[in-house]
């Protein structure tokens, strides 16, 4: 059994995190025999419901959990943690801008960017599930300047899971049949959802997607609105944003980055671009990443079509008017 690490939460009361704190607890994403401390970050306001929350972890009874810590302080939470899910950020409000959005959530990653800079680890490993997750990440970073960028990442599991389970319900085969799909750009409607290279396993050999779909228009209409738009559906019927699959993604991409992935397998993170397959650089950008000993390495070389191309702009133009608009928010503060 290793020592335990200290991992934070913040969002802790909400939704995903109900979820998320189970999957932690368990060892489902540090392994059987890695125990943890949680730091559990929210606002004072739900100090209480966080009460009622820690009662339910006490009473899972998991040997992996060992000490919890609630707290609204940003600086007590983010002490010598080795990783940060960092889920809490204010919703959108009736009536609220997209630039109120950002600027609402623009001060909360700065808080945490500096919290983190002066009190994790130096490998801390972070990812941001809150919305605008990307642009929260960018910010984060800037704000967490001893701490290496390539640890800030944002979450586009979901839309790969999803991605994943769309096609595996088009080609009737079980979910785990289908590799490689891949996520570009913006967690936003402006992502671009990419079957090109995916594989899907048929009786024990491994064939393109594409082929074996072999309906382009299917591929390159249906299947990347319904990803796109999947998000929203939720919030129709369900009245609440995703937050059970949410938390399940956020396991999963924090799982692989700590463990690594499979030989040929790559999976999707927001990660700072460093100008691979022409986009930008300095915008967190979701790019097909492999990951081996805890570092991630974006996945080069593969073909893009004319399609693909004008998608990648259409999202990475995105990314970058979202950093214009964080930078004139945290100027005039
Ligand atoms: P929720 O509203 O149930 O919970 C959010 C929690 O964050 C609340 O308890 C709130 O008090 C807390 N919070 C607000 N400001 C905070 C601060 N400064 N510090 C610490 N905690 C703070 O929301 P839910 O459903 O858990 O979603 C959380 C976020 O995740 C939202 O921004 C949502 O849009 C985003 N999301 C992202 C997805 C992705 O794929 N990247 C998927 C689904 C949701």
């Amino acid at each position: 059994m290793s020592e335990p690490i200290n991992v934070v939460v913040t969002g802790a009361a909400g939704q995903i995190a109900y979820s998320l704190l189970y999957q932690l607890a368990a060892g489902s994403v540090f392994g059987p025999n890695q125990p943890i401390n949680l730091r559990l970050l929210d606002i004072p306001v739900m100090m209480t419901v966080l009460d009622g929350v820690i009662m339910e972890l006490e009473d899972l009874a998991l040997p992996l959990l060992r000490e919890i810590t609630p707290t609204a302080d940003p600086n007590v939470a983010f002490k010598d943690v080795a990783a940060a899910f960092l889920v809490g950020s204010m919703p959108r409000k009736e009536g609220m801008e997209r630039k109120d959005l950002l600027a609402a959530n623009a001060e909360i990653f700065k808080v945490q960017g500096k919290a983190l800079d002066q009190h994790a680890r130096k490998d801390v490993k972070v990812l941001v599930v809150g919305n605008p997750a990307n642009t929260n990440a960018w910010i984060c970073s800037h704000h967490a300047p001893s701490i290496p960028k390539e640890n800030f990442t944002a979450m586009t599991r979901l839309d790969q899971n999803r991605a994943q389970a769309a096609l595996a319900a088009r080609l009737n085969v079980s979910v785990d049949k289908v590799k490689n799909v891949i996520i570009w750009g913006n967690h936003s409607s402006t992502q671009y959802p990419d079957a090109a290279h995916a594989t899907v396993n048929l009786q024990g050999s491994t064939k393109p997607v594409p082929s074996v779909v072999n309906d382009d228009n299917w591929l390159n209409t249906t299947f990347v609105e319904k990803i796109q738009k999947r998000g929203a559906a939720v919030i129709s019927a369900r009245k609440m944003s995703s937050a059970m699959s949410a938390a399940k993604a956020a396991g999963d991409h924090m799982r692989d980055w700590w463990i690594g992935t499979k030989p040929g397998e790559w999976v999707s993170m927001g990660v700072l671009s460093d100008g691979s397959y022409g986009i930008p650089r300095d915008i967190v950008f979701s790019f097909p990443v492999a990951i081996e000993n805890g570092q991630y390495k974006i996945v080069q070389g593969l073909p893009i079509n004319d399609l693909a191309r004008s998608k990648l702009s259409i999202t990475s133009k995105e990314l970058e008017e979202e950093r214009t608009e964080a930078n004139n928010v945290l100027q005039n503060k």
